[in-house]
Formats: C-alpha cells, sequence, structure tokens
C-alpha cells in the first residue's frame, strides 16, 4: 500500500496536533470529530485550546489544503489508507479506571464506515488488553471483501512541545500483529527512520503497556523527591542540592526530579490509577500497589502548600489576599486539569482567604471550573497589597521574579516559591519571609 491519505479519529490534544504534523509531513489529512464547535474551529485555523507553534502549523495546512476536518466519519471510512485513533480516555467519572467509551464509539463507527483496504492505528492510551478486544470488534466489522487491520501506536507527546515531539519523536512504538502493517507504519514514518529514531517493533500488549510504564516511572521520579522533601523540610537540608547531586548519577539522571507541589495534568494522576485499576483487574493487585503510595504522596504536596501558606499566615488566614501565581498544570499550557496550583487557590479560598489568581494562559479554563476565584489580568493586580504571594507554576515570567519587583506592592513581604525555582537567599536578604516545598522554614 502507499500511503497518501491519512485520517485521524478525535481532534482534541493529541489528534489535533497528530493531524497537523501529518500534513507538515506532506500527508493529505482528514481529522474527525464527533463536536461540530471544535471542527468548526479547526476548519477556521483556530485552535481551541493553547499549545506553542501548533496554530501556526494548523493554519499552514488548512491554507494548503492538506487538512480538512468533519463530523462525516463516513468521508473518513471511504478514503484514508491510514486511521489514527487519537480519542481521550479520561478517568471514569466515580472510578479509577480508564474510561474506554470514546475509544469503543470511535473504533466502532470507525470499523463500519470503512470501505477500502486500510489500517486503523490507535494511539490513545488504553489499559493494557484493550487492543486485542479492538482487533476483534475491527474484524468483525469489517465489510466483506476489506480488509482492514489495527496497530497500537502510543504517543509520547509533552503539552508545551507537542508538535516538536511529535514531528522528532524520542523514539517509536508500534505494536502490530501483521508485518505488513508495521511497513505500513514505516512508511508514514519514514522521515523519523531516516533520522535513525529508535524502532520498536513488538506485540499489542507491550506496546500499550510501554506508555503507562513510562508515565509510571516518571510519576514516581516526581513522587521520590517529593518524598525526600517531607524529610528535608522537617529536618533541615536542601531539596535541590540533593536533587543535583543524585541526578549527576547518569543511571538516575537529573530530570525530572524538581520538587515542589507535584504533578498534575491530564496524563499522570489519571494513568496511574488507570494502570493500578487494570492490574487488578487482572489480579494482580499487589504488583502497581506502589503507585498508590506516589498518588498519595503526590497529593500530600498540594495539602503541605496549604498548609504552609496557613503557618507564613500565622494559621490566620480568613480574608487575607493571597496571590497565586501560576493555575495550570505546568507552564506552555492553558491545561488546567488536575492541576495542582488550582487545587491550591480552591483549598485556600475554602479556608477564607480572598485569593487572586493570575496565570498567563491558564485563567480561562480555571474560571470555568472554579468561577468563584478572583481572577486577575496581570502579575501586578495580582501581587497588589497581598498578605502573601505562592508561586505554583514556574512560568518564565515568575521565574524570572526579583524582589525588587514586588517591592512596595505586596502588603507583606511573604513568599511561598512551591516549585522551588527562586533563589531563596536572595529574596531572604531582601527581608522576606521565604518558604519552598523542600525546605525548613526560616522565620
Ligand atoms: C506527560 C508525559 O511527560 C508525556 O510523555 C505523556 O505523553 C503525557 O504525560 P505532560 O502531562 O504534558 O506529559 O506533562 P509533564 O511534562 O510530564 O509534567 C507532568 C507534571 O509533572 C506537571 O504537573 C509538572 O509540573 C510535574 N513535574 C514534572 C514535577 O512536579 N517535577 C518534575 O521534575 C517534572
Amino acid at each position: 500500500m502507499t500511503v497518501k491519505n491519512v485520517s485521524v479519529i478525535g481532534t482534541g490534544y493529541l489528534g489535533a496536533t497528530h493531524a497537523a504534523c501529518m500534513a507538515e509531513l506532506g500527508f493529505d489529512v482528514l481529522g474527525v470529530d464527533v463536536d461540530p464547535a471544535k471542527i468548526e474551529a479547526l476548519s477556521a485555523g483556530d485552535l481551541p485550546f493553547h499549545e506553542p507553534g501548533l496554530p501556526e502549523l494548523i493554519r499552514k495546512h488548512v491554507a494548503s489544503g492538506r487538512l480538512r476536518f468533519t463530523t462525516d466519519m463516513s468521508q473518513a471510512g471511504s478514503w484514508a489508507d491510514v486511521h489514527f485513533i487519537a480519542v481521550g480516555t479520561p478517568q471514569q467519572r466515580g472510578g479509577t479506571g480508564a474510561d474506554l467509551t470514546y475509544v469503543d464509539a470511535a473504533t466502532e463507527s470507525l470499523a463500519a464506515s470503512i470501505t477500502k483496504d486500510s489500517l486503523i492505528v490507535g494511539k490513545s492510551t488504553v489499559p493494557v488488553g484493550t487492543a486485542a478486544r479492538l482487533a476483534e470488534l475491527v474484524e468483525d466489522a469489517a465489510a466483506p471483501g476489506v480488509e482492514v487491520s489495527l496497530a497500537w501506536n502510543p504517543e509520547f507527546l509533552r503539552e508545551g512541545y507537542a508538535v516538536e515531539d511529535t514531528l522528532r519523536p524520542d523514539r517509536l512504538v508500534i505494536g502490530t500483529r501483521r508485518p505488513e502493517d508495521e511497513a505500513i507504519l514505516r512508511e508514514v514514518y519514514a522521515e523519523a527512520l531516516e533520522r535513525e529514531t529508535p524502532w520498536i517493533s513488538t506485540d499489542y500488549e507491550t506496546a500499550e503497556l510501554v506508555k503507562v510504564a513510562a508515565n509510571a516511572f516518571l510519576a514516581t521520579k516526581i513522587s521520590f523527591i517529593n518524598a525526600f522533601a517531607e524529610v528535608t523540610e522537617t529536618i533541615g537540608g536542601d531539596i535541590t542540592t540533593l536533587a543535583d547531586a543524585i541526578g549527576y548519577d547518569t543511571r538516575i539522571g537529573r530530570k525530572f526530579l524538581n520538587a515542589g507541589v507535584g504533578f498534575g495534568g491530564g496524563c499522570l494522576p489519571k494513568d496511574i490509577r488507570a494502570l493500578q485499576t487494570r492490574v487488578a483487574e487482572l489480579g494482580l493487585d499487589h504488583s502497581m500497589r506502589f503507585l498508590d503510595e506516589i498518588d498519595q504522596i503526590n497529593l500530600r504536596r498540594r495539602k503541605k502548600a496549604v498548609a504552609q501558606a496557613f503557618e507564613l499566615l500565622d494559621q490566620n488566614i480568613e480574608g487575607k489576599k493571597i496571590a497565586v501565581l501560576g493555575i495550570t498544570f505546568k507552564p506552555l499550557s492553558d491545561d488546567v486539569r488536575d492541576s495542582p496550583g488550582l487545587d491550591v487557590a480552591a483549598r485556600l479560598y475554602s479556608a477564607g482567604a480572598d485569593v487572586a489568581v493570575y496565570d498567563p494562559e491558564g485563567n480561562r479554563n480555571a474560571a470555568a471550573r472554579y468561577p468563584r476565584l478572583g481572577y486577575v489580568d496581570s502579575l501586578d493586580e495580582a501581587v497588589t497589597a497581598a498578605e502573601l504571594v505562592i508561586l505554583t507554576t514556574e512560568w518564565n515570567e515568575f521565574k524570572a521574579l526579583t524582589p525588587a519587583d514586588l517591592e512596595g506592592k505586596v502588603a507583606a513581604k511573604r513568599f511561598l516559591d512551591a516549585r522551588n525555582v527562586l533563589p531563596a537567599h536572595d529574596w531572604e536578604n531582601a527581608g522576606w519571609t521565604f518558604a519552598q516545598l523542600g525546605r525548613k522554614l526560616n522565620r
């Protein structure tokens, strides 16, 4: 098969990025989504979320004609050689497992609409065993005389670097049952292969597990250092120096050892919960039980940030203006899903504080979830007359802050750097009561 036409089912974060990048690689691409508002926006070249470089790429290929969007699945079924499934697998409402409703529905409706030989490629993060189940479904739904098969190709993109990670992935993992299917994907990813990107050809189960294992490892690394932060903030010591020192050991590595208010977002928290749930279904609860502790350590960090705020305000928080800087789960994103900063702000608000939230990109999404927090449009507005400033997301604008920037604006010189990104001594020398997560409070 020569691959020319590619469809991407689901045009959220993963799908919109994948569709634009496939067009950039030279394919004709059709993005399909059940949400007409999303399709209308994308067709007009508008991106409904913040991701650096992606709006430009979408506009470029909507204009070039290589990228189109539709709500009509049958268009994809009769046209594309390769279909990527990129719908979400959120945490179940009221449960800890992954909600597979969208993956199942997308696969069923796609398989029923396919009228030419083609390959379906799952990219969504799914519990192990899903691909084998979907393969049967696809086989059953295939029209007589039409050959359709399934491959699994997990996606490792990071928000904020989605375009770069998709165009230049650090590895490609391909789970297939037939060598012909792998050959098709070699054609799709020819450019990455030319750059000698590692190519891992494997079975469905390994491909599915690689994704959740990677995220579980990253979450574990973060909670590992945050567990030590609990120790250093009690007995003394410097968590950042500790991370630097162990990070020089190349077997350990320094990345993902930044202690602070912990991990959030649409992937790490739900993926470690879904993995525990899935292995429990397989009768292996004990195997991933440690991930429960990883989750608990992570959630304790948010409570610790709130406790630190109380301590800095001498337990008297009622009516006090607190500036919360950063509400997205990480910089370069407007995503507030499971955001530690938003959680901290909401807890302080519930405790009676007058919370002023400022985030360069996240205010709108945060306001949709917690409308009652006070959202402001600038750093200055947030810190003016604040009794306490808390840095919860390390946007560059906040990392560049100096004591002089806030001098004369705040009502009291109290700062909680919940991401450990500012030089404590500079702030203390300028007369601030300066706290960090992982550091014993000097007062
Ligand atoms: C993650 C994975 O990195 C990516 O490979 C996968 O495809 C999707 O999930 P993402 O959710 O975009 O990507 O965020 P990531 O950069 O991994 O950060 C996750 C969270 O961990 C953020 O809240 C971040 O602030 C936090 N974090 C990260 C730390 O608290 N400390 C660190 O050292 C690193």
